[in-house]
């Protein structure tokens, strides 16, 4: 069993591949919080995966919320993806305190649960609300798609094996600072829907938005954000929009939008 986050649809390019490789099921976080699923029985021998995007050097907040809830009965191997940018710190060690600390995940043992394989894996970027942060030119996303490619048939095959204490992680340097210090300001501070706005005049009511939105906070067309405290930055609202009607503050007016397969020539 694969739950999964995913804004941009990177990490749901990625799940998808692993979940049709090892025959398991792939289930997308927001849908399970709007269902109010947090229960699950794997099947003898089934996995139990984690896939999400690096979100300020962490497992984003809709991820980590969902951990908190979860009961899984009968797990007996778990292991973690992330995709990101640049690189991805301690997200995975976050990741572990928050699965040893829900009190719904517990190995077959009765220990506290822990990915124990784990694996980052760069795509292209889709965070653009700073100065500096754009989206990657067409080439460097090629061939970032392309080793993810690559570096696939590996993953695939030590899940499907079940092998445990495979850590193939790009933390980058200074991975706690980035994680702890920046990443934790990042996430107090920076994860919010206060700056979205809409140029009305472009905006063609294709209702894209409202409806790619993981945590139904947006409403109507022109959109409207509902502040109802769930957003969690994926972004998607922005960079799925078919008119770059939508902002965040001034600072993405200027910048590209990406999500994956944008231009139809990935598989
Ligand atoms: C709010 C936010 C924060 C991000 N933080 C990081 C980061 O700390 N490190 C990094 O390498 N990429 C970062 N990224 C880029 C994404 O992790 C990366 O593009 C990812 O593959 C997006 O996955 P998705 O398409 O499944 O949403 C961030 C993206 C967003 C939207
Ligand atoms: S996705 Fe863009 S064009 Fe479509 S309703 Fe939203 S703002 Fe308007
Ligand atoms: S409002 Fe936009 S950025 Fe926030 S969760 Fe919804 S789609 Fe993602």
């Amino acid at each position: 069993m694969i739950f999964y986050f995913s804004g941009t649809g990177n990490t749901r390019w990625v799940a998808q591949q692993i979940a049709e490789a090892i025959g398991e099921k792939l289930l997308y976080i927001p849908d399970l919080i709007r269902n109010e699923q947090y229960e699950f029985t794997l099947q003898e021998e089934e996995r139990l995966g984690f896939c999400f995007p690096t979100h300020g050097w962490q497992p984003p907040r809709i991820v980590r919320d969902f951990i908190s809830r979860m009961k899984v009965h009968k797990a007996t191997f778990c292991w973690a993806l992330t995709t990101c940018g640049d690189n991805m710190g301690e997200a995975m060690t976050i990741l572990n305190r928050d699965l040893a600390k829900s009190e719904g995940l517990r190995s077959a043992e009765g220990e506290p649960l822990q990915a124990e394989t784990q694996f980052s894996v760069i795509m292209p970027e889709s965070y653009v609300c700073l100065p500096f942060m754009k989206t990657d030119p067409e080439d460097k996303e090629h061939w970032k798609i392309e080793n993810a490619k690559h570096q696939m048939h590996h993953i695939i095959s030590v899940i499907k094996d079940r092998k445990r204490g495979i850590v193939e992680l790009e933390k980058g340097a200074t991975p706690r600072l980035y994680s702890y210090v920046i990443g934790g300001y990042f996430n107090a501070k920076m994860i919010t829907d206060k700056k979205f706005m809409v140029d009305a005049e472009k905006c063609i009511s294709c209702g894209k938005c409202a409806k790619i939105c993981p945590v139904d906070n947006i409403k109507g067309t022109p959109p409207e954000w509902l502040h109802n405290g769930r957003c969690t930055c994926c972004l998607a609202c922005y960079h799925y929009c078919p008119t770059h009607a939508i902002n965040y503050g001034s600072i993405t007016r200027k910048r590209d939008q990406y999500y994956f397969n944008r231009r139809g020539d990935q598989k």
